[in-house]
């Protein structure tokens, strides 16, 4: 029993240092959610919770990466890219890939 515990306490070490440190296509998903991105855009960037946020499934991968460092920078600003810019500040320009690499992928 007391081993178990051990490997349930390493599974999620493992999982946090993914999410905060590595940045490849894979992991994409996994920081999709863990930045929240769901909340806005919803599952799989399939479902804006309202009609004036982007669809972001299908979408290219240079395209998603240079909005998002244009709205962090503040490059890309307009009434709904403030909503934006909070959630980005603290996202890494090689979490952008990953997360891209990712929605592109998703049909
Ligand atoms: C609080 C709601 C909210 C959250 C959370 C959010 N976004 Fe956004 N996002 C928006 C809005 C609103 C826009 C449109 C901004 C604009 O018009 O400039 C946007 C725009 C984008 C765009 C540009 C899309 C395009 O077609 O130009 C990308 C890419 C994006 N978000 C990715 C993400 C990612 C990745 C996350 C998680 C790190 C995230 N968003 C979290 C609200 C949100």
């Amino acid at each position: 029993m007391s081993k178990m515990k051990y490997l349930i306490a390493g599974a999620a070490l493992s999982l946090t240092a993914t999410v905060t440190t590595t940045a490849h296509a894979a992991d994409g998903a996994a920081l999709y959610t863990a930045k929240m991105c769901q909340t806005c855009h919803g599952a799989e960037g399939k479902a804006p919770l309202m009609g004036s946020y982007p669809k972001l499934n299908g979408q290219n991968k240079d395209y998603l990466v240079q909005q998002m460092k244009d709205i962090k920078s503040g490059a890309r600003a307009n009434g709904m890219s403030m909503a934006m810019k909070a959630m980005v500040a603290n996202v890494s320009e090689e979490e952008m890939v990953a997360i891209a690499e990712y929605l592109e992928q998703v049909k």
